[in-house]
């Protein structure tokens, strides 16, 4: 096959600079590359690429006194709409001076999203202007991905565009794209057609970057040996062969490479390419630092470890690394006090996230509760006979919920939520049940899953499959939504519920006595109304939330924080609906242990003493505020979930996950766990906080400026998180 080397577009990224990760690439100096484009002239190349960020690269071809033209790109462009357009302007002339020219063949959009931002348009129009003055002769953009090219050529009309194009990613490849690319009368210039020199490699085992791809590349090798053509040979034949192509960048190291590239006459074209890859961690060259793995991460070959043993990885969803920062979050701690964790490399980090998933509202380590343990401990945790500390909490409960007659103590927030459940079944003899938002993994409360197994996108709790519950648990529990009086009772009315199961409020607030009107829709319908403080309890009020609305549920569910981190939770109930169950079995070993019951003692004490509902409520206030002012200075559509002391955020944008992901890179830099959740506690110090805020203003100006156009993937160096399971409320 005919090798078009006149298609060659001089890649001059590596011209004073190192650049991608070919062998070992040293500074290219102008004597070398005085002599490597008068070798490529030869050839009727005559077309240079370079960028404004390619270091002194500009400078070195201005000095070459040569009639190539000159492709230049320029990055995002910061400012508004006020100011782009001299900042364009400005770039380009700094750019032209560099050069040594009056004329730019073609200026490229390093950032091309940015066209489709609010400031889109005004770059545009800069750039047709650059144009109409003869200053660039075409405009066109460097993209990553299809759809971004694709609304790009819907709304404007470009003359050039760089994609990456090599065996392994032909994602540019498309009929259609082509077609479309070709009516408009664009020029394509192919990029990255060695896959930034690895495909060129041997040496790809000890890459930091691919090594999870080796057998990837162990097949690539076998496939050149059985076609017997070589790496370099593919590529170009690759490339070549895609006729529509216009031009193909390829990036100099050094003259031996020109030399070697340019005796080349004819191709080899082998029967079949290797096949393509869509592993964009692979393939997207921006992609690749977020595959390095730290060597010697204690936490990440810890996790690898337990991925192997423990069924899921470790014992809660919610402490899965890939939810928050895959490959970089530290994962295991060592020790903790107030809001500082260890790691297990000895690492400390303020806890600005989970709190032990809202365990600890005094703060980690607490020695009040610690020594109260301690001392149980000391004495014995359990024994033939019971504790009499668990008659103490109980009445200490109903104490402070005095419409409550009646506990049972258990030690998960999804074991008292079963409790209930079965509770109130008894109760009302009656197996239908309503529910809004997670009450835990029980079976009970996953069958909601089964009625829907075949729309997983419509599941109620997508991603969470009920898969091992048994089916025929099918249409015995029903979903509403919060603040959905109309839903529920739509479902009372068809499906003879008898118990009505949700959380006094999570991410919303009750609108409209929404939770008055359940109650007294309940009591009209004999239906039995239970309240999940699991969450919510002791983090507003001294006890459930309930209290602060005036509505009494007739059974309600205590967790998390009732024992500061020890174990220990807690139903509570009306004598007539609880002694219902006394026909039914409940009952476990562990329930019966004295540290728990101790622990909720001294933590109800504890938190009694400072009214801590009060602290982290002003806390969650203050924090909620300053959430709202630092997005409103970036122009961040931030919306706020959750009671004060448990509030999150999302960030109205589709690139919300990628946005959680680099709040989580960088705060961690600055030694901080934090996604888009805080859970206060007492320990977090308005000084711990404020230095929280400050971070979150600089990662919040980069956010909005990506909602501008700017690279978020160039930005990520882990992969994005997942996400969490949403909830109903
Ligand atoms: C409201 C509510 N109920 C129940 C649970 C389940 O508790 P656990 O994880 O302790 O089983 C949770 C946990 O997040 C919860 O928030």
């Amino acid at each position: 096959m005919f090798f078009p080397k006149n298609k060659i577009i001089i890649g001059a990224a590596n011209f004073g600079a190192n650049y991608g990760f070919v062998g070992n690439p040293k500074n290219i100096n102008l004597e070398k590359v005085k002599k490597i484009v008068t070798l490529c002239e030869g050839y009727g190349i005559n077309k240079i690429d370079t960028a404004m960020g390619y270091a002194n690269s500009e400078k070195i071809i201005g000095n070459l006194k040569n009639d190539l033209k000159v492709i230049t790109k320029f990055p995002y462009i910061p400012g508004s709409r006020n100011n782009i357009k001299k900042e364009i302007i400005l770039r380009v002339n700094n750019s032209l001076k560099k050069l040594k020219s009056k004329k730019i063949h073609a200026l490229i959009m390093h950032d091309p999203e940015q066209l489709l931002s609010q400031n889109g348009k005004i770059i545009y129009e800069t750039l047709l202007d650059l144009k109409s003055k003869n200053i660039v002769e075409k405009i066109g953009v460097s993209v990553y991905d299809e759809n971004t090219l694709l609304k790009i050529v819907s709304l404007y009309n470009i003359d050039v565009v760089q994609f990456p194009c090599n065996y392994l990613n032909r994602t540019f490849l498309s009929k259609d794209l082509i077609l479309k690319l070709k009516k408009k009368n664009i020029e394509i210039q192919a990029r990255s057609i060695f896959l930034m020199g690895f495909l060129l490699n041997n040496n790809f085992k000890n890459n930091q970057y691919l090594k999870k791809w080796s057998k990837t590349f162990e097949a690539i090798n076998k496939w050149h040996v059985e076609n017997k053509i070589s790496k370099l040979e593919s590529c170009l034949s690759f490339i070549a062969s895609k006729k529509y192509i216009d031009g193909f960048i390829i990036g100099i190291d050094n003259l031996s490479q020109v030399k070697d590239i340019l005796k080349i006459k004819n191709l080899k074209k082998p029967n079949f390419f290797f096949p393509a890859m869509k592993d964009l961690n692979l393939i997207d060259t921006r992609l690749w630092k977020q595959n390095k793995i730290l060597k010697n991460d204690k936490g990440l070959a810890l996790w690898n470890k337990a991925s192997k043993t423990i069924l899921g990885g470790n014992m809660i969803f919610s402490k899965r690394p890939d939810l928050f920062l895959p490959n970089k979050w530290p994962t295991y701690f060592s020790k903790s006090k107030g809001c500082k964790i260890w790691d297990i490399s000895g690492k400390s980090f303020h806890d600005m996230s989970l709190m032990g998933i809202g365990t600890n509202i005094l703060g980690y380590n607490v020695q009040k509760v610690d020594d109260a343990v301690k001392n149980v401990i000391k004495l014995g945790n359990l024994t033939t006979l019971n504790c009499p500390e668990e008659v103490e909490i109980s009445e200490k409960l109903i104490q402070l919920h005095p419409w409550a007659d009646m506990t049972k103590l258990a030690r998960t927030g999804g074991e008292a939520s079963s409790v209930s459940i079965r509770i109130a079944r008894a109760a009302t003899g009656k197996d239908n049940i309503a529910f809004c938002g997670y009450h835990g993994w029980h079976d009970w409360y996953l069958s909601a899953n089964l009625s829907n197994s075949n729309k997983l996108n419509e599941h109620l709790l997508p991603g969470l499959s009920a898969r091992g519950v048994a089916s025929n648990l099918k249409n015995t529990v029903f979903p509403f939504l919060y603040n959905d009086l109309e839903g529920l009772k739509k479902i009372i009315s068809q499906k003879n519920i008898g118990t009505v199961k949700m959380e006094v409020c999570r991410n919303e607030l009750p609108k409209n006595n929404f939770l008055k009107k359940v109650r007294d829709l309940c009591t009209k319908k004999g239906i039995v109304l239970i309240f999940d403080e699991c969450s919510s309890g002791f983090r507003q009020s001294n006890g459930g939330l309930h209290k602060i609305y005036n509505v009494n549920p007739d059974i309600a569910t205590f967790g998390k924080a009732l024992g500061n981190g020890y174990p220990i939770t807690a139903i509570i109930g009306k004598k007539e609906v609880m002694e219902a169950a006394q026909e039914s079995f409940i009952s476990s070993t562990f329930w019966s242990d004295r540290i728990g019951p101790t622990a909720a003692l001294a933590t109800l004490a504890e938190m009694a003493k400072i009214k801590s509902w009060n602290i982290i409520t002003k806390k969650g206030n203050y924090l909620r505020k300053k959430w709202t002012s630092i997005a409103k200075k970036y122009n961040l559509n931030l919306k706020l979930y959750g009671i004060p002391a448990l509030s999150a955020f999302t960030i109205n944008s589709p690139r919300f996950l990628e946005y959680k992901t680099f709040i989580t890179q960088e705060m961690l830099k600055k030694k901080i766990l934090a996604s888009n959740s805080v859970y206060l506690s007492v320990a977090h110090e308005k000084k711990i906080i404020d230095c929280y805020l400050y971070e979150l203003d600089k990662i919040f100006k980069i956010i909005g400026e990506c909602e501008q156009g700017r690279n978020i993937y160039s930005l990520l160096e882990s992969p994005v998180c997942i996400s969490g399971f949403k909830r109903l409320n």
